[in-house]
Order: C-alpha cells, then sequence, then structure tokens
C-alpha cells in the first residue's frame, strides 16, 4: 500500500504518470463530469482487488468499466440497437449501459463480479478523456469515497478519504454533474437501474419506449446483492480445513488445496484469484468444493460475502 497519495496536476505529465500507475497495476483517482472515480486497469486482477481494498467494501459488487469511445466499448459488450441509440445520444456523458458481457473479454471476473453483463460509460470530462486515451485501455472505476460515505467531487474530497491508501489522484477540479451517472440496463428490455445525470424521461424519449424503474423492493434483488448470486455447480463447503470424499480443495494460506487463493494468506491476492480458482475447481467435475477458512477482515470479509453466496442453498 502506498504510503503518501500524489497529487497529479491535469497535464501531459499528470497524464502520463497516472497511465504508468495504471500500467503497473496501481490505484489513480481521476475526475469524470460525475464524481471523481478511483481507477484501476480493468484487466488486471490485482488491481481490481486493491480497489476493493481501498475503499474497504464488504462486498465485490460490480465495477462500471471506463473507455474513450464507444467504437471501444463494444470489444467489451454485445452492442444492441437500443445500446446506439442512446449511445449516439449520450456518450460521451453520465450515462452507463449494462449489456451482455462479450465472450472473451478482457476483464477481470472482479470488475462484473462474475455476472454475465458489464456496466460501460464513456466519460465526457476532458481530464477522464485524455486519461484513458493515454493509457488506452479499459479503466474500472468505482467512485473514489470509502465504502459508505458520499462521492467524491473535489480532489480534496477525494483525498479526505482515501489519502495513503491510493498511489495518486488526478486534480482536475470540481465535477460539474456532482451526481453519479445514470445506470441504464439493457441487457433485457430497458430498465432504470439507477437514477442519475441523465433524466430517465430523456433515455424514454431517445429510445421511443419506457424504461422500468425498479421498486424499493426490487432494488434488493440487484445482482451484487443476490445471495445465491454465483453458484457453482459444485457444492461449496466453507471454513474446510480439510477435503471430504469426492471434494476438490480450495486452500488459502497454511491450508493447503488442490489451488490456494494465496500461500502466504494475502488477501488481495487471494481476492484477484477468487473466480478464476472457483471456475476451474468447479470444471474438474468434483461433486463439492472444501474452501479453507479465509480472515473475516479487510478483504476477506468481501471474500467471504461472496463465498457465503456460492454455498447458500439454491431454488
Ligand atoms: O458516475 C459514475 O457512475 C461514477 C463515475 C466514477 O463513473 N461511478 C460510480 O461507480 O458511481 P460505483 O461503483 O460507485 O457505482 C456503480 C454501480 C453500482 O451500484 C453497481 O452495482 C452497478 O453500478 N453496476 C455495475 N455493474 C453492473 C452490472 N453488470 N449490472 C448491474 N449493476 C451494475
Ligand atoms: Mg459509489
Amino acid at each position: 500500500m502506498p504510503n503518501a497519495t500524489e497529487t497529479l496536476q491535469a497535464d501531459a505529465q499528470g497524464f502520463a504518470r497516472a497511465a504508468a500507475i495504471w500500467r503497473a497495476g496501481g490505484l489513480v483517482a481521476f475526475p469524470t463530469e460525475t464524481v471523481y472515480g478511483l481507477g484501476a486497469d480493468a484487466a488486471n486482477d490485482r488491481a481490481v482487488a486493491a480497489i476493493f481494498e481501498a475503499k474497504e467494501r464488504p462486498r465485490f459488487n460490480p465495477l462500471i468499466v471506463h473507455v474513450d469511445s464507444a467504437e471501444r466499448a463494444r470489444d467489451f459488450v454485445d452492442w444492441s440497437d437500443a445500446a446506439e441509440i442512446v449511445a449516439s445520444a449520450f456518450w460521451p456523458g453520465p450515462l452507463t449501459l449494462v449489456l451482455p458481457l462479450r465472450q472473451g473479454a478482457r476483464v477481470s471476473p472482479l470488475v462484473t463480479a462474475d455476472l454475465p453483463t458489464l456496466a460501460v460509460r464513456v466519460p465526457a470530462h476532458p481530464v477522464a478523456r485524455a486519461l484513458l486515451a493515454e493509457f488506452g485501455g479499459p479503466v474500472a472505476a468505482p467512485s473514489a469515497n470509502p465504502s459508505g460515505r458520499i462521492s467524491p467531487t473535489e480532489a480534496t474530497h477525494v483525498l479526505a478519504g482515501l489519502d495513503g491508501r491510493i498511489a495518486a489522484v488526478v486534480d482536475g477540479g470540481a465535477c460539474p454533474v456532482g451526481v453519479e451517472s445514470t445506470i441504464l440496463g439493457l441487457a433485457g428490455d430497458p430498465e432504470l437501474l439507477r437514477p442519475g445525470g441523465v433524466p430517465v424521461e430523456v433515455l424514454e424519449a431517445a429510445l421511443g419506449t419506457p424504461v422500468a424503474q425498479r421498486g424499493e423492493a426490487d432494488a434488493l434483488t440487484a445482482p451484487g446483492q443476490m445471495r445465491s448470486h454465483y453458484a457453482p455447480g459444485a457444492r461449496v463447503r466453507l471454513n474446510a480445513t480439510e477435503r471430504q470424499a469426492g471434494e476438490a480443495m480450495l486452500g488459502f494460506g497454511a491450508v493447503a488445496g488442490d489451488l490456494s487463493l494465496s500461500e502466504t494468506g494475502d488477501l488481495v491476492e487471494a481476492a484477484a484469484n477468487l473466480f478464476h480458482h472457483l471456475h476451474a475447481l468447479d470444471a474438474t467435475g468434483a461433486a463439492g468444493i472444501a474452501v479453507a477458512p479465509i480472515p473475516e477482515r479487510g478483504l476477506g470479509r468481501a471474500i467471504n460475502d461472496r463465498l457465503r453466496r456460492a454455498a447458500a442453498p439454491r431454488d
């Protein structure tokens, strides 16, 4: 974890430094027109795991991937007519689209929380655009605040919450919109997943169709909240120190297994490996997966949250 967080200026030198940190797997907060995002290379498992650690998020909710153009977005999601309509009307801008994750897209499964959909957006802020162009790849970024705090709209807000926990913040002044992007689900019928910078009536007018809005009760079934959200075929048994007959074993620290989340007990490494290893053990055809105990601290809480969902009874 970095000791001091660098404040970078919004100039060519600052952009080059930020992109270099991203390439090295580090975290850089940056302004968008909505709020400051906490960015990392979306294809780098450990870098994405470090986002959750820095924010102290207790669960792996899926993250938004930021790219510099609609053409680039199409590398990561299955495009549709509806996507084309709203993207040409509102990108770059405060609109996020949730679309089916494209097969073979190079994005860490931690970004989507292993969902079959991906949230993607093309921000309008000139500093965000310059950074994305300089980096040249997809940047995963939640709002740059510690979990449970309000979203930052100035570099000083970012530092108030995350100083010493991230490598750098690019200071681009105050965010002009000041609320998060609107999230429009387009994996099925159009659905408002979060109100934000683009009003829903404006989206409906562009699409020429109504956009379904979730009620309060529905919000609890949002993908990241679902109890049995990632369900391997194999039965998952938690807090196991040894395997039973027919089980594959997922180790951690001193508890060995067919695969280990982290032999050294490093929780960032464990988070980075979590979905990859569960899929790999599931693919062996074992009847069950026994999982070593993971400490309930730091990123361990998010790992355990996801493991409990994987172990939850299926409907
Ligand atoms: O304005 C914004 O959207 C800011 C800036 C930095 O771009 N970002 C932001 O990210 O607000 P975050 O992580 O604070 O909120 C992202 C929301 C979460 O509520 C997450 O559950 C939802 O997007 N989300 C991400 N991927 C999703 C998916 N595949 N399906 C449904 N919801 C998704
Ligand atoms: Mg947020």
